[in-house]
């Protein structure tokens, strides 16, 4: 019997001298030393990691880097949203130089959302920018955060409120680190899944209607398909939009009201995917009302988001619902003090920069 390795998927992100690829199969984090040494980095490097994913894959990261000739340190963050502050940016820079990393050196962020746009930020400002790989594993982080540049930390004013654009050499999405992921999360991660097939593409949509039985219980040759057509998605949008001017606005369907969700509810009552599964519903009733998107087309997507057990519906007072509001209007995307959104024509097509009446978003949150 011959054993054929699992193919890599591999997905370019398109942006001049700034390009890179992302890779897609499981057992990646083997190769790590080998996918690295093909980048002509520097000998040193370190790899920031959470608790959680430490435990987990440090040691294989650490000995893939030392077996391709490398010299890596680890640097480990409390899990969980607090760990991006500024306090642990300062706490990375403090290892590295402590590990005297230089220009040439290279950071590996091996974890979820949290630690890639982090330890983003802290590569894209030590020594004015030093490379960094991404490892991402959580869902999440393979199918949006890792991909297309976006790193930063938080503020007590507010999430992200500090940041950077700055590209990695290189994403491995390695499948296998899914197979830990706490239920939770990994529903959560598919709510960003959901969104790709809403703003970009119908048969992914589809596809997600019919297989979504098999993607909850992880399957592998299923999972490595909806992840690399969601990046090839967001590598698409990023390649025509990097700075977010215009198109790469649409992936922010379902985060006017879901980041509003988030803010006034106290962050950690829901995950992010959460939010913006409650998000998607709302904004798709709103393009019912206003882009019109077919009562069909919003009914689907509310019964995808049902079947895939993620939140569709939040009960808000009216005090509660003026807090919403206000958070709304603390949202970066903001200008001019109009809230404007990403509304729907149809699955598979949306517009940006639709302002909605507050009455309205007031009505349909009611
Ligand atoms: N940069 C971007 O474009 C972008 C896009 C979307 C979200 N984000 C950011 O991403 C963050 C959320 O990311 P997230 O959802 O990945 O959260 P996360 O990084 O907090 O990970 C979720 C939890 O899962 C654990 N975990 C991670 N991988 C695991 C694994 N393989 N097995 C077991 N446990 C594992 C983590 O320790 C953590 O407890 C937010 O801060 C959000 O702002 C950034
Ligand atoms: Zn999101």
């Amino acid at each position: 019997m011959t054993l054929y390795a699992d193919p890599v998927r591999t997905v370019s992100v398109q942006l001049g001298n700034r390009s890179y690829a992302i890779k897609i199969a499981p057992g990646l984090l083997q190769k790590l030393g080998n996918e690295c040494a093909r980048l002509k980095l520097g000998r040193r490097c370190a790899i920031i990691t959470d608790t959680n994913v430490g435990r987990r894959f440090a040691r294989t990261a650490c000995r893939s880097l030392a077996a391709a000739g490398f010299e890596p340190s680890l640097i480990t963050v409390p899990a969980g949203e607090t760990a991006k502050s500024l306090r642990s940016v300062e706490q990375c820079y403090d290892q590295l130089a402590a590990h005297r990393l230089e220009r040439k050196s290279f950071i590996v962020a091996l974890g979820g959302g949290v630690v890639g746009d982090l330890a983003g930020f802290v590569a894209a400002t030590y020594l004015r920018g030093i490379p960094f790989v991404q490892v991402p594993t959580t869902l999440l982080a393979q199918v949006d955060s890792s991909v297309g540049g976006k790193t930063g930390v938080n503020l007590k004013a507010g999430k992200n409120l500090v940041g950077a654009f700055y590209q990695p050499r290189l994403v491995l999405c390695d499948l296998d680190t899914l197979k830990t992921l706490p239920e939770r999360e990994f529903r959560a991660g598919l709510a960003e899944v959901i969104k790709y097939g809403i703003i970009y593409d119908a048969p992914l949509f589809a596809r997600l209607e019919r297989d979504l039985a098999g993607l909850l219980r992880r399957k592998p040759a299923l999972l490595a398909a909806v992840v690399a057509r969601c990046c090839e998605i967001k590598a698409e949008v990023v390649g025509q939009d990097e700075t977010e001017s215009g198109l790469r606005a649409i992936l922010n369907f379902g985060h006017t009201i879901g980041h509003a969700i988030e803010n006034s509810s106290g962050y950690g009552k829901f995950l992010h995917g959460e939010a913006i599964a409650i998000g998607q519903v709302v904004e798709s009733r709103l393009s019912a009302g206003l882009t019109g998107l077919s009562d069909g087309d919003a009914g689907r997507i509310l019964d995808l988001i049902k079947r895939a057990g993620l939140p569709y519906a939040i009960k808000l007072d009216a005090g509660r619902r003026k807090k919403l509001f206000a958070a709304m209007k603390l949202d970066k995307k903001v200008s001019d003090g109009q809230v404007k959104f990403v509304l729907a024509r149809r699955i598979g097509k949306v517009v940006w920069g639709q302002p909605v009446p507050v009455p309205l978003i007031d009505r349909v949150l009611a």
